[in-house]
């Protein structure tokens, strides 16, 4: 029987050192790009996608992700009473009604592959999305929608993959793959190597469409670079079993983890958002022309 994802994990128990002291009290996953969290983007982008069920694993400070995506009474009352309804229509659509919210707390930031294995009991044995909101994907359709429509044909894991500059292979899980026909198929994955020992330059990046093997895998998983459980050596293991395929999506990513990653997609967001785009952007040329 064909198999459809409809639940996504959201990792977001991650220290998030690179943002402090930003993120010293509030997880990064919840810094905004002009006006949205970077995990409402990461929501938004699992429900075009026809995911339903959204399951976070948090951190510490998981207060503000789930106040996010909850009912938030006294401002919405207050709004109705000022006659606010457009905000009152923002607040209220952050979530579908179809859509259901799971938490779960990661007691330790042990890694992104313990982080994923924390979503075993709600996952069971249905194949799922991972999002990682700092990982923030412009992209018509969404990268998951291209993943989503990827998996319905092959009904295999699925790596969303880019290439990166050869001097940066050390900042992520580096794949090496064999085209067929319609697809790439991962033959090896690596985690962080040094570019002169990196298989190829293709990375992947946060977007992942896994079988539930995958637990199996992350279990038996020891701790890796850093003393963290990577979700890359559980992909390792479970690509000399079942076919893991790498889809090179369409769309600019923003690496949002670091600094330089944020401010440009701030910039590019500001550029294309309706009620500020065009003050920005001729602020921008004025400063450009050293005017302003
Ligand atoms: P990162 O590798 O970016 O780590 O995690 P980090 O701790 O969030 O950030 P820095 O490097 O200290 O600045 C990648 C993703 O995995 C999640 C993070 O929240 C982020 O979405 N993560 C990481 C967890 O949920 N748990 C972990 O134990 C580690």
């Amino acid at each position: 029987m064909q198999k459809r994802i409809t639940k996504a994990v959201f990792p977001v128990a991650g220290m998030g050192t690179r943002f402090l002291p930003a993120t010293k009290a509030s997880p990064k996953e919840m810094l905004p790009v002009v006006d949205k969290p970077l995990i409402q983007y990461a929501v938004e982008e699992a429900l075009e996608a026809g995911i339903t069920e959204l399951i976070f694993i948090t951190g510490r400070n998981k207060r503000s992700i789930e106040d996010h995506f909850d009912k938030a009474y006294e401002l919405e009352t207050e709004l109705e009473l000022r006659n606010k309804q457009k905000l009152l229509d923002t607040v209220q659509g952050i979530l579908p009604r179809s859509a259901s919210c799971i938490y779960i707390r990661q007691t330790e930031a042990l890694g992104l592959g313990h982080a994923v294995l924390c979503a075993r009991p709600v996952v069971g044995r249905e194949p799922f999305a991972v999002i990682l909101a700092d990982d923030l994907i412009d992209g018509a359709p969404g990268a998951m929608q291209q993943m989503v429509d990827v998996f319905a044909e092959s009904q295999s894991s699925i790596l969303g993959v880019e290439h990166v500059a050869p001097q940066e292979t050390g900042s992520y899980g580096i794949v090496q793959v064999t085209p067929h026909a319609q697809w790439q198929q991962v033959t090896s994955i690596v985690e962080k190597p040094k570019p002169e020992e990196a298989p190829s330059t293709l990375a992947v990046v946060g977007r992942y469409i896994l079988t539930a093997n995958i637990f199996d895998k992350l279990q038996h998983v020891l701790p890796g670079a850093g003393g963290e459980i990577q979700l890359t050596d559980g992909i390792a293991a479970l690509l000399r079993e079942e076919t893991v395929l790498a889809h090179p999506f369409h769309g600019q990513r923003y690496d949002c983890g670091s600094k330089l990653g944020y401010l440009k997609a701030t910039v590019d967001y500001a550029l294309k958002h309706p009620e500020v785009a065009a003050d920005f952007s001729a602020w921008l040329a004025s400063q450009a022309r050293g005017t302003n």
